[in-house]
């Protein structure tokens, strides 16, 4: 069974891990992980699968908005809610802090995410072209609070 938890450092070496196997062209470094842990305007969560780490999601709250920054699920436990649950407690903690908006960028043909977000009320409000990478061009989606 699947459960959240807050993430923590000790998760870092596994969500490493799991970013080298989804975001091979740009993971996140150790470093950032780090970054965000030290950063009293995060709020990150840890999806655990018999204490092994197979999810994880980073919102950033800010000036009365929020900001998803990362989402992920390994891919062996893909398409079994874990995503879902993620983006549901990232939402819970954006409405504690009294966001008015909840905002993120989507990688345009990433159809698993766009469609998981659409579901949970986000709407494309714009497009960042070359965002990741020359000719990676990003959608920014956005969601009331
Ligand atoms: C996007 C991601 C987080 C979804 O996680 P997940 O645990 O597989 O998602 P869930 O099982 O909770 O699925 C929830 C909904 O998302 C959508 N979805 C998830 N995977 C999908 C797929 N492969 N194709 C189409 N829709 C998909 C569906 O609407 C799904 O609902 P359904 O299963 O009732 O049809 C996961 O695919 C992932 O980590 N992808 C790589 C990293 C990434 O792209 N992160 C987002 C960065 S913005």
């Amino acid at each position: 069974m699947t459960v959240l938890a807050t993430f923590g450092w000790w998760h870092i070496p596994a969500a490493l891990d799991i970013e080298h196997e989804l975001f091979h062209a740009q993971p996140w470094s150790e470093a950032m992980f780090w970054a965000d842990l030290a950063d009293e305007e995060r709020r990150m969560f840890a999806a655990l699968d018999d204490e092994q780490l197979v999810g994880y999601a980073d919102l950033a709250l800010s000036a009365g908005e929020a900001e998803v920054l990362n989402l992920a699920v390994r891919s062996s436990h893909q398409r079994r809610g874990v995503g879902a649950a993620l983006l549901a407690a990232m939402l819970e903690a954006a409405a504690d802090s009294a966001a008015k908006r909840v905002l993120l960028e989507v990688r345009v043909g990433n159809d698993a995410a766009i469609s998981l977000y659409e579901r949970n009320g986000f709407q494309v409000v714009g497009r960042r072209p070359n965002y990741y990478a020359p000719g990676v061009h990003a959608m920014l989606m956005e969601r009331h609070g």
